[in-house]
């Protein structure tokens, strides 16, 4: 994902229109696995405030995994800024070639990440393949609650570029474009939507 800018979406979105979003994802997602111990990856997690928040109400130790070196750093910052440098860390990769030996992370989440994936296939062949038998795997986007989502939706109603890019992305990948991307890979799993947003969910085998 070359054009990504890394400190707009920081600035002006991470930490403006989008912020109250992430607090509101990390607790619904927890609620819905029970995990709040151990190692979770935040796939794309760019500057990485999902992974603070997943951080503040848990356990777990997370590592945000970005492609892009300036999403390093300002996740760096956030933790760093948020006091949680001791559970979240960064560092460079893609979905598709996990850093990270078989069986070893409890919990993998990646909002708003999956449709710029060169591979999906191979991202989720890679997530199954680190995940340790009971863990649970979210991949999707959304913003939390109808709320969340009606107020985002007013708030960038001028940002043409925003809004054609997602709904480019919704007519790109429509809940069967998850199904059948499990069913190609072979995993067990469900796509969820909802007012919380699209998320596609499958836990590993115990
Ligand atoms: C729209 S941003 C979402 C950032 C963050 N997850 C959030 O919800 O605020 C998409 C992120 O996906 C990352 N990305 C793009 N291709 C990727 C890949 N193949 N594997 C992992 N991350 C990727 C981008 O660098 C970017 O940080």
């Amino acid at each position: 994902m070359s054009p990504f800018d890394a400190v707009h979406f920081n600035d002006k979105i991470m930490k403006g229109v989008f912020a109250k979003i992430y607090p509101v994802i990390a607790e619904d997602l927890l609620n819905r696995c029970g995990i709040r111990s151990g190692l979770c990856l935040d796939l794309g997690g760019g500057p990485g405030m999902l992974a603070v928040r997943l951080a503040e109400i848990s356990d777990l130790q997370v590592i945000v995994v970005d492609p892009v070196p300036e999403c390093i750093e300002l996740a760096e910052e956030n933790a760093a800024e948020h006091g949680r440098c001791d559970q979240v860390s960064a560092q460079l990769g893609q979905a598709e070639k996990l850093n990270f030996a078989e069986g070893s992370v409890d919990l993998v989440v990646s909002r708003g990440s999956v449709y710029f994936w060169n591979d999906q296939a191979e991202g989720f062949r890679e997530i199954y393949r680190v995940l340790r038998p009971g863990g649970w795997a979210f991949i999707g986007g959304g913003f939390g609650n109808a709320e969340l989502r009606d107020e985002i939706l007013a708030t960038m109603a001028d940002d043409a570029e925003w809004k054609s890019g997602r709904a480019e992305r919704a007519a790109k990948f429509p809940p069967s474009y998850f199904e059948e991307l499990l069913a190609e890979v072979g995993i067990e799993g469900t796509v969820d939507i909802s007012d919380r947003g699209s998320w596609t969910i499958f836990t590993k085998a115990a």
